[in-house]
């Protein structure tokens, strides 16, 4: 029988390409979403890719009542992955009690009812902010490099949530818990039919570039040019989605079928460390569209440079990030085409 797994958050931008996976992978997908930063019409584009509508449920997951109803009318959830948060940074900076309450209620949520419904194992979104600016000697990073004070409140719900998960592993919670730390996660699935669409203007590079390459914003500001890096702009580790996703199903399958660790902590990224200036001139590259972009002041809370040092999810999990970064930024580029084609400015 297949099993089955809650998705809360599933609708969302990495949810989304996480439930392709699990049901490529034959899972079961149960996803439950408030759509508070998605769309119905995501479900669409997650059949027309595996051939299978998950059951969908729309639910704040902050009702806890609500959400032990949604449990007990699906019986036999074996895991959960929790994808459900809010995620701007700069927007935490200015609402931080939404974000400690969303971020923070809907986690001891689904940790209080997990045992109720004899679910085995959480998978959880983490973040490489946990990390701060790492030290020069901790570059790339690795999962044992210290954590840093987070710069925002969006980073740390990210860290508490880390630490609330522990404690409750160690006082024998009956299931076990992969942490999973991402780094820069970009891209759309290949077949354009589930992509990124942030609400308003983006926020994050890769959503707020192809909209100027698209013609929908006047320029890309590039956030500083005097950082102690090779071209002066900032460095990250930019991971592609699907192969984001495809982690999370070696992560449930982990849990589930093996004798693995009660907690485990793993970097999900390429090992690459790409500039502001690299990733456009790529993108250009790749697709052959012009970027317009003028240099402007640092952005405040910015890290110079953080990439991953993925080691571990390589060995242990036998995951490796397999696509390349044009490929990726081919892969975002089409899908907004597609958005446009679907009449979304
Ligand atoms: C941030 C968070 C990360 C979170 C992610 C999702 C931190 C340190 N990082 O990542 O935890 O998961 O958002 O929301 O809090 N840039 C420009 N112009 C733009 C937009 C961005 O130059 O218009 C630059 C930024 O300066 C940065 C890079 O592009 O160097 C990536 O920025 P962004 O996509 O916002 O992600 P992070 O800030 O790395």
């Amino acid at each position: 029988m297949k099993k089955k797994i809650l998705v809360a958050g599933g609708t969302g931008y990495i949810g989304s390409h996480t439930t392709v996976e699990l049901q490529n992978a034959g899972y079961e997908v149960v996803i439950i979403d408030d759509l508070s930063n998605s769309n119905i019409e995501v479900l669409d584009g997650i059949e027309k890719i595996t051939g299978v509508r998950p059951i969908f449920i729309q639910l704040d997951l902050k009702d806890k009542e609500g959400t032990r109803k949604a449990l007990a009318a699906n019986p036999g959830i074996e895991g959960v992955i929790l994808f459900a948060a809010s995620k701007a940074v700069g927007e935490s900076v200015k609402q931080p009690l939404k974000y400690y309450r969303n971020n923070i209620t809907t986690l001891i949520n689904i940790l209080e009812l997990m045992p109720e419904f004899n679910m085995k194992g959480i998978v959880f979104s983490s973040s490489c902010t946990v990390y701060g600016q790492p030290d020069p000697q901790n570059l790339p990073v690795t999962e044992e490099a210290p954590i840093k004070p987070a710069l925002s409140p969006y980073g740390n719900t990210k860290q508490i949530n880390e630490e609330i998960i522990h404690d409750t592993i160690h006082a024998n919670a009956p299931f076990k818990s992969i942490i999973l730390r991402y780094f820069n996660p970009i891209g759309a699935h290949p077949s354009a039919e589930i992509g990124e669409l942030p609400n308003g203007v983006p926020q994050n590079l890769i959503p707020y570039l192809t909209q100027t390459a698209i013609g929908i914003r006047k320029e890309l500001s590039v956030f500083g040019d005097d950082y102690n890096t090779p071209d002066g702009s900032c460095i990250r580790d930019y991971i592609n989605v699907v192969d984001l996703a495809k982690a999370h199903v070696i992560a449930m399958d982990r849990m589930l079928n093996t004798n693995n660790e009660k907690i485990e902590i793993f970097n999900l990224g390429t090992g690459k460390g790409v500039s502001v200036l690299e990733l456009i001139h790529t993108f250009e590259e790749a697709t052959g569209v012009k970027v317009p972009y003028r240099i402007v002041g640092r952005r405040e809370g910015d890290i110079e440079k953080v990439w991953a040092n993925p080691a571990k999810a390589n060995k242990v999990l036998g995951w490796t990030a397999q696509e390349s970064l044009a490929d990726t930024l081919k892969s975002a580029w089409n899908w907004q085409v597609k958005l446009r084609e679907g009449g979304i400015q």
